[in-house]
């Protein structure tokens, strides 16, 4: 088994021009799949809440579910770096809740490293958790959590002027101590300068190819999250045909009786006929 890697990892991965390739788990099954497949790391999103849970938007997912769920990756793939990503509610308030509830994601679910959203409104908060040990990966551009207040689902920083507050977002968050950034849904170009700007990987999604490392949620690469598509993201497959296909054809056969056939029963062994009629 490969070593589990560490923020240093990261870091060195930046300077020899590696990329890094981070994909959305959210439960054991799907960790230990992604983890054989040489995936550097796990992010145990809050789109777990639209993906999983079945809400309408990142907001209502609680620190509980993010907990049940992380520690479930933690099982499924002991060899991986796990991020956990603090739901909204978790960091807002003040750095104390921050660390309490970075410091869950630590001690309860054993993940590596958090991740949060937001720019310079966060770098103290980030600074504090970081001073007490906590690993975070900061989330720039838009930022789903606070989406409504961007203007919905749309890309970001493409005027000069939003440009230059996520370049200085981006170095809030280095300097802060962050150790990676994820810039989602930005003109390629500015992610280009953001990323030649920062020691730190950036970590693309919807953001062109010149990051450091590309995140995606994994329903959507694999064609498993049928309600909403963004146009960044690259189905590599269409499970859900796939699933609907075998799921209707194992219901036909249950009701037609032809599953379970013998191959798939245990064969009868001793003569159990004295038990018919018993009471
Ligand atoms: O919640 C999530 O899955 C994320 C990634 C898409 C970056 O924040």
């Amino acid at each position: 088994m490969a070593k589990r890697k560490t923020v240093a990892d990261f870091i060195a991965l930046k300077k020899t021009g590696e990329k890094i390739a981070i994909l959305t788990a959210y439960d054991a099954a799907m960790a230990a799949l992604l983890a054989g497949c040489g995936v550097d790391a796990l992010l145990v999103g809050d789109s777990l809440g639209m993906v999983v849970l079945g809400y309408d938007s990142t907001v209502p997912v609680t620190m509980d579910e993010m907990i049940h769920h992380a520690a479930a990756v933690r099982r499924g793939a002991p060899g991986a770096f796990v991020i956990g990503d603090m739901p909204f509610g978790s960091y807002q308030s003040s750095s104390r809740d921050a660390i309490i509830n970075g410091g869950r994601f630590l001690k309860e679910a054993r993940c590596d490293a958090v991740k949060l959203e937001g720019g310079l409104e966060v770098c103290a908060t980030v600074a504090a958790m970081v001073a007490a040990g906590i690993s975070v990966m900061g989330h720039i551009g838009l930022t789903p959590q606070t989406a409504t207040q961007l203007g919905g689902y749309k890309v970001q920083g493409k005027d000069l002027e939003s440009a230059r507050k996520m370049v200085e977002a981006a170095k809030g968050l280095q300097q802060a101590g962050a150790f990676g950034l994820v810039l989602e849904c930005i003109p390629d170009q500015l992610a280009r300068i953001i990323t030649e700007t920062l020691s730190i990987p950036t970590i693309g999604i919807g953001a062109g190819v010149h990051c450091d490392g590309q995140v995606l949620v994994t329903h959507d690469l694999l064609g498993m999250f049928e309600k909403f598509i963004p146009s960044f993201v690259k189905t590599y497959t269409s499970l859900s045909p796939l699933i609907k296909e075998n799921v209707t054809r194992y219901a036909e056969e249950v009701r037609q009786g032809s599953f379970p056939d013998a191959a798939h029963s245990f064969p009868t062994q001793c003569d159990f006929s004295e038990l018919l009629g018993q009471k």
